[in-house]
């Protein structure tokens, strides 16, 4: 039997309606907020994430999946959805329409990770990108999206974690800093580090092994190195959110694991789980790196396999359901079969959900499968019930029988 490639999951039957829920609290709830949806494609030019990601990062260096097409392109499988939304409004010419631009996705997301709960390798993300301001009230509306989709989702004990990355102004005094405070160590890191020190020391602080995370301790932190513009915008991020009454923690060993961020970054961690369920910020350099104009922007996104887990658990009692089969068409012989057809397509035109028999079985296993099926009602359609064009009407539930007139007004009525 073929299997399905490590780290990747089947959403069955069982479980889709569950997406389709969350991806509709997504969808109703970020255009109340303005955004508009954009879907960009699962593949993109290799360049598009060694520019836009960074070389320097996990992402690029280990997790991406990367081949050549039969052009002899370089072709990557999207590891994350910013980049790819970034390209699409820089060469579509978004930049030219009213700003700013606020964009939402749901997408399929590829990476070559170790895999491990809430760690796959296809994992699908929904997030928000707005682009063309550098206002701190973005940064604002952009954390407060993320609040209300976990409140939509009723999902509780969700924590903010705000730290300020600061641009590369004052991020490159911090490094100097922190290439000084990690030096006398450098030897006893490991091989990942030490490849990090020159280009990107602030990764070093992200760093899962045990022996560099002691050595970190007491390392200098980014909030002690914010220039004036970084550190002001901070503060009105931060009063902004107390004004709302928006809880928050400051981190500063939030880093972020792509290199395009600048200011503001955040995670919501799920004090349950113990990971991090969204993860975002601002990434004033990218649309410039990637050949725009030069735009401030600021998102975020969502694990949805995360998410899903954490929605199950706090609600089973009010869990959304998988919509139940409203009625059954029974029936005996063709004719009764074709006026079935057109009575389903006339109820299935008014919003019921019909079923009826297209595999020729006894009415004995079409009732069977209607039963197991959880319809809440069969009417029953032979050719005697065609020339009286009266039928019978069966309350699954109660067991209750009573005849109608078969026409779809008639039908309808009794079973909406
Ligand atoms: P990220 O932090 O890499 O950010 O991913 C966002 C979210 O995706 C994480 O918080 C987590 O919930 C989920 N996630 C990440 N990796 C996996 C995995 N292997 N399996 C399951 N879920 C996972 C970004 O991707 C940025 N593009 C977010 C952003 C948008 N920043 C600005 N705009």
């Amino acid at each position: 039997m073929i299997q399905r490639p490590k780290g990747t999951k089947d959403i069955l039957p069982s479980e889709s309606y569950k997406w389709q829920y969350i991806e509709k609290t997504a969808a109703d709830l970020f255009e109340n907020f303005g955004l508009k949806e954009i879907r960009v494609p699962v593949f993109e030019n290799t360049e598009l994430f060694l520019r836009g990601v960074g070389e320097t990062t996990d992402v690029v260096q280990k997790e991406m999946y990367t081949f050549e097409d039969k052009g002899g392109r370089s072709i990557t499988l999207r590891p994350e959805g910013t980049a790819g939304v970034v390209r699409s409004y820089i060469e579509s010419g978004m930049a030219s329409m009213p700003s700013p631009i606020k964009l939402w996705y749901a997408m399929s997301i590829y990476r070559y990770e170790n895999v491990q709960k809430g760690r796959q390798r296809e994992f699908h993300q929904i997030g928000v990108e707005v682009l063309g301001t550098q206002s701190y009230q973005a940064d604002v509306e952009v954390i407060l999206m993320g609040q209300k989709f976990f409140e939509a989702l009723k999902i509780p004990r969700i924590k903010l974690m705000l730290n300020s990355i600061g641009c590369p102004t004052c991020r490159a005094k911090y490094q100097e800093a922190l290439r000084n405070f990690i030096r006398p160590n450098l030897e006893k890191y490991c091989d990942t580090c030490k490849t990090r020190f020159e280009k990107n020391p602030m990764r070093i602080l992200d760093c899962k092994e045990e022996a560099c995370k002691k050595m970190n301790q007491g390392a200098p932190i980014i909030l002690d190195y914010l220039c004036e513009e970084c550190k002001e915008h901070f503060e009105n991020v931060k009063k902004r959110l107390t004004q709302l009454g928006v809880d928050y923690e400051i981190d500063s060993s939030i880093v972020r694991g792509l290199d395009y961020y600048t200011k503001t970054v955040f995670e919501f961690v799920s004090e349950d789980e113990g990971y991090t369920v969204l993860g975002g910020g601002r990434y004033d350099g990218l649309v410039k790196e990637l050949g725009g104009q030069d735009t401030p922007a600021v998102g975020f996104a969502t694990g949805v396999e995360r998410i899903l887990e954490i929605y199950e658990k706090y609600n089973q009692e009010n869990m959304v359901k998988s919509r139940k089969m409203d009625l059954y068409l029974a029936t005996m012989g063709e004719e009764a079969d074709l006026e079935a057809t057109k009575l389903a397509l006339a109820l299935r035109d008014k919003g019921i959900f019909v079923e009826q028999d297209v595999a020729q079985r006894s009415l004995k296993a079409q009732f069977k499968y209607a039963d197991k099926k959880k319809a809440k009602f069969v009417l029953t359609i032979g050719e005697e019930e065609v020339k009286q064009k009266r039928a019978k009407l069966k309350n699954m539930e109660s067991g209750e029988e009573c005849e109608v007139s078969f026409d779809t007004e008639s039908i309808f009525e009794k079973i909406k």
